[in-house]
């Protein structure tokens, strides 16, 4: 068990292939009043049957359509109408069944249906369960942007099982390794060794192998949220890959990469920069480079223009007076913040990638 400390208390982050079968017999541990399960069809029509067995049939389960197209206000709404039917009072509980995008749903209604009420993450994408169940951040998207509207809400508890990954299209799993090779990258030099000692067993979906990286990834982020609830400091050390990751994904209008696939180029183009300021040995880039290769195929990067990148990070946020904050890794398990990238040496490093 993985505790993770936040103001005024502390989580539990429970990891056990097979747990989902008993997670009923924990939950109702928790005296909720009320059980309300959201999830999704393509979830529960997996996974349904097993957490039921253990949960009884009491349990109200709210099903929204799938996908991230669906992480909207309007979905929040209609959740928000099915608890009050249900009779959801203060006392209930929410169960979030489901990847990011059903976690972060889950829990902005856990947020502020009445004001607040608890509720528990059961993440079942391998994206969810190394990153975004812990932490406490929850949202929607907004037509104008994603995650614009949500808070900060941290879950009573986290079960992980991964044989629930059993059943996850290829593909998502490999972009939720990109994930964990960043949790390597920037805090755990054992991970990163084990990744690729062990490639061949992670990426055949092994459950011991598959284990031992998410327990590695969730002890991280633990640790980071623990130390920094808000992301003011420690904590930004995640977004290692994100920068040019997240211009990625929006040049591409979320439809082309999948949220991992695109941290992966934006992890090797911060390599190349690191590497290119001479912060970073060679070898260590060439190895991180591999690393990701290996954990592959990441689609190219096609119809993509350096500088339409360069105005992406232009337009971000948090770029002023033309330079950008990267967190950049000094060795194999350690990541700087170096706030005055310049948008030429980030497009450099973007062109270094398409060559
Ligand atoms: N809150 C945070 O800190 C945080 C961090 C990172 C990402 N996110 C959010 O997470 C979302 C992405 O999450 P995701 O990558 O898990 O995508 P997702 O939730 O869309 O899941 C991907 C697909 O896999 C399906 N699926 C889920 N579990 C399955 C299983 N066990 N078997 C078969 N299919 C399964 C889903 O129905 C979906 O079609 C984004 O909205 C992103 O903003 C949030
Ligand atoms: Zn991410």
């Amino acid at each position: 068990m993985i505790r993770v400390r936040v103001p005024g208390g502390s989580y539990p982050v429970i990891l056990e292939p097979g747990l989902l079968s008993r997670a009923g017999k924990t939950l109702k541990k928790l005296g909720a009043s009320r059980v309300c399960v959201v999830t999704n069809d393509v979830v529960w029509h997996h996974w349904g049957a097993t957490l039921e067995k253990g949960l009884g049939a009491q349990a109200t389960v709210i099903r929204v359509p799938d996908g991230e197209q669906n992480k909207t206000l309007s979905t929040v709404e209609t959740i928000a109408e099915e608890l009050v039917r249900a009779r959801a009072d203060r006392g209930a509980l929410i169960v979030s069944l489901g990847g990011g995008v059903i976690g972060d749903i889950a829990g902005f209604v856990a947020a502020i249906y009445l004001r607040g009420v608890d509720y528990v993450h059961i993440p079942t994408t391998l994206l969810a369960q190394v990153d975004s169940s812990v932490g406490g951040k929850t949202g929607v998207n907004l037509r104008a942007g994603k995650n614009l509207v949500g808070s900060f809400h941290h879950p009573k508890m986290v079960l992980v099982d991964p044989s629930v990954l059993s059943t996850l299209p290829e593909r998502e799993l490999r972009a939720g390794l990109f994930e964990a090779i960043k949790c390597g990258v920037i805090g755990d030099q054992p991970l990163f060794n084990f990744l690729e000692k062990k490639a061949g067993d992670v990426l055949d979906g092994k459950l011991p192998a598959l284990t031992r990286v998410i327990h590695d990834c969730l002890a991280l982020k633990a640790r980071v949220v623990s130390a920094d609830e808000k992301e003011n400091g420690l904590r930004r050390i995640l977004n290692f890959g994100h920068t040019i990751g997240h211009a990625l994904e929006a040049e591409t209008s979320y439809r082309y990469f999948l949220h991992g696939e695109a941290v992966a180029w934006g992890m090797r183009a911060a390599t190349n920069i690191a590497e290119a300021r001479g912060t970073l040995h060679g070898s260590a880039a060439a190895r991180i480079h591999a690393l990701i290769l290996r954990y592959g195929p990441v689609p190219p990067i096609v119809e993509i223009q350096p500088q339409d990148l360069a105005s992406r990070l232009q337009a971000d946020k948090k770029t002023r007076q033309g330079v950008v904050h990267f967190v950049l890794p000094t060795k194999i398990g350690a990541v700087k913040i170096v706030p005055d990238i310049t948008l030429h040496q980030a497009t450099r490093a973007i062109a270094g990638l398409l060559s």
